[in-house]
């Protein structure tokens, strides 16, 4: 089967700059979701926000931006800002699991409560052609929660739902429960993306065989973790590619230099590479100390040796 590979949104991880990076060095990634859109309060989006989606920024091929809200104004304010913008599609975010936004009822924090879902797609479907696509976990604090929002998701003409078949209340803890999410499959007309724990070529392959009609997956953490996995899944192979450490340099060299551009200061840089390297020291097993020893680096200079002296011990 073809499948279609899709970067899950990280905020605080994959901006722009991370995206087009990882499009131009790394590959195998179809469709880009960039990290949620949320306002505060007022019709106004970040500065930082309204950068990482302006179009000039951005050289994925394909975008789609998301949006944080539990109502409909601000949702129909955000799809025309991104109309504006070029983008035909939003994403609806109802999985962000975070205490701050599940307690006021945005995010997972919507789940539990079905008729505001409905309200606000019913305003939002009737005063907006902008395509609708939602991103959900099972619940805030039940995974049987989704059984009563599926019935109202199945009456919109949805691009598709993705479910992270976790509960919000569990954040990023204990395992994905697939009997519930292959139970879903069946309860709804919509195109089903799965995302969720993908962090190997196996696992992809054991998710893929045993959900065969499955065609969209999300790869979160796994792509930054390992950023070879969404083109060793789309060339169907468990080999790295030969020139593997020259590729991750690659990648790695050009994101240090974007971030030095866009960022005041070593202290925001080396935060800004230290937080990468805690996904990516998993790459680099001969050294089981590769993270500390970047998160000991306190100027460039050591950042610099820290970095290669992992990279020389592969
Ligand atoms: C640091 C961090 C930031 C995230 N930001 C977003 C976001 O902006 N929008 C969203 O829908 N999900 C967000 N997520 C959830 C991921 O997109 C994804 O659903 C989750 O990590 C599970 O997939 P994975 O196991 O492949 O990472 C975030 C997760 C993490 C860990």
């Amino acid at each position: 089967m073809d499948y279609i590979l899709i970067s899950s949104p990280l905020q605080g991880f994959t901006d722009f700059r991370f995206r087009n990076t990882f499009h131009a060095v790394m590959g195998g990634i179809d469709t880009y979701y960039a990290p949620y859109i949320r306002l505060d309060g007022k019709k106004e989006m970040k500065k930082q926000t309204q950068r990482d989606l302006q179009p000039v920024n951005n050289q994925t091929p394909k975008l789609i931006p998301q949006v944080l809200t539990n109502n409909a104004s601000d949702f129909i304010w955000v799809a025309q800002q991104m109309q504006q913008l070029g983008y035909s599609e939003l994403n609806w975010n109802l999985g962000c699991p975070y205490p701050m936004v599940s307690k006021r009822g945005m995010g997972a924090g919507l789940l539990n409560n079905p008729a505001q879902i409905d309200r606000v797609l019913q305003q939002v479907f009737a005063e907006s052609d902008t395509k609708i696509s939602v991103k959900m976990r099972l619940g805030l604090e039940s995974k049987f929660e989704i059984f009563e929002v599926l019935p109202v998701l199945n009456k919109y003409p949805l691009q598709n739902i993705t479910i992270h078949p976790r509960i919000g209340k569990q954040l990023y803890k204990g395992e994905v429960d697939l009997a519930i999410f292959e139970k879903c499959i069946g309860l709804t007309p919509h195109t089903i993306c799965y995302n969720g724990d993908i962090n190997s070529v196996d696992t992809f392959r054991e998710h893929a065989n045993r959900f065969p009609g499955i065609k969209h997956w999300l790869i979160g953490r796994g792509l930054i973790a390992d950023p070879f996995l969404p083109q060793m899944i789309k060339n169907n192979t468990l080999q790295y590619p030969e020139n593997k450490l020259e590729q991750f340099r690659k990648f790695h060299d050009i994101l240090f230099s974007e971030y030095e551009q866009a960022l005041s200061g070593s202290g925001h840089l080396l935060h800004k590479m230290s937080a990468l390297w805690e996904y990516f020291a998993r790459l680099f097993p001969n050294t089981p100390k590769a993270f500390k020893m970047i998160k000991k680096a306190n100027n460039i200079k050591a950042y610099n040796e820290a970095v290669g002296a992992i990279m020389a011990n592969k």
